[in-house]
């Protein structure tokens, strides 16, 4: 059974946090990546404008920019009043609001969209999922996997997250995932 449109929930970051979130220096940034599950994050889109080296998987890349972007429509607002639902739990600090953060990642999403069909055609984009990531033997520095492994603890049992784990090792020479926390914000218990 295929990935659906319907199962995608765009929710994109931005290049400052995922440097935040993954510790990225500027040598960590001259080196080879592998991003798991980037979906429509602006991470590829900013890191190869800088001169980087990254491809990233997600299963939502089968889709087109054109249906991804459909898919945002739909559920943007839906996900702002959720995050405003949930804000006493979310460290909303840095953003100051839902609106604020909403607009943080609708700016990402953009960008990373504005950036996709070309990406796609460079082979950036790819459509591979874990636990298996298809690729001919390629080695990267560095895998950096953001809000999928851990956080969806409930829903992702334990042999996948060792399969996964241990796919992303054979890939890369170094492989970095955040959080390490499932939804409920305990410390996941495959960890
Ligand atoms: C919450 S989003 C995180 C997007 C991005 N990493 C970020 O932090 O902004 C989770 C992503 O995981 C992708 N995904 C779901 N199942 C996956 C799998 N088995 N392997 C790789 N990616 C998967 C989804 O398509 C989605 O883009």
């Amino acid at each position: 059974m295929g990935f659906k449109l319907q199962q995608v929930v765009p929710w994109g970051r931005s290049f400052e946090e995922y440097c935040a979130m993954f510790s990225l220096g500027e040598q960590d940034l001259q080196k080879s990546i592998l991003g798991v599950a980037d979906g429509p994050a602006a991470f590829n889109a900013v890191l190869t404008e800088q001169g980087g080296n990254i491809i990233s998987v997600d299963p939502a890349y089968t889709f087109s920019s054109k249906q991804i972007a459909q898919r945002i429509d739909e559920i943007f607002e839906d996900m702002l009043i959720q995050v405003a639902n949930n804000a006493s739990q979310l460290r909303l600090d840095k953003f100051g609001s839902a609106e604020a953060l909403g607009r943080v990642r609708m700016q990402a999403m953009t960008r990373f969209l504005q950036d996709f069909d070309t990406g796609k055609q460079q082979g950036r984009y790819v459509d591979h999922e874990l636990p298996v990531i298809a690729f001919d033997a390629k080695q990267f520095d560095l895998a950096l996997c953001s809000h999928l492994l851990f956080l969806y603890s409930d829903q992702l049992d334990r042999d996948f997250h060792i399969k996964s784990v241990l796919e992303l090792c054979r890939f890369a020479k170094e492989v970095r995932i955040f959080p390490l926390l499932d939804l409920s914000h305990q410390t996941s218990i495959h960890l």
